[in-house]
């Protein structure tokens, strides 16, 4: 499972397979703004710290993907075992 590091709380949140990166965070008590919850919208872009992001999302442009420094938490996804966003 993937591991996401809350900078701005320092708090650590475990996320199952199967379960989204936003389901993990709002099941920590953590509110995350969203709308379509498909990548689409851009409402839950969240700046990325460290690690990379697998993203899913339909919204960033090649070159963002690359740079991997946002990320949409409602489908996307790491390869790597940590992320620490900006939260
Ligand atoms: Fe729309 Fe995540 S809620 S992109």
């Amino acid at each position: 499972p993937l591991r996401v590091i809350l900078a701005r709380s320092g708090k650590e949140v475990e996320v199952p397979n199967g379960c989204t990166i936003m389901a993990a965070l709002r099941a920590a008590g953590h509110e995350v703004a969203s709308s379509c919850e498909q990548g689409v919208c851009g409402m839950c872009e969240t700046r990325v710290l460290d690690g990379v992001p697998e993203h899913r999302d339909m919204l960033l442009s090649e070159n963002e993907r690359a740079r991997g420094n946002v990320m949409m938490l409602c489908v996307s996804r790491a390869l790597t075992p940590t992320l620490t966003l900006d939260l």
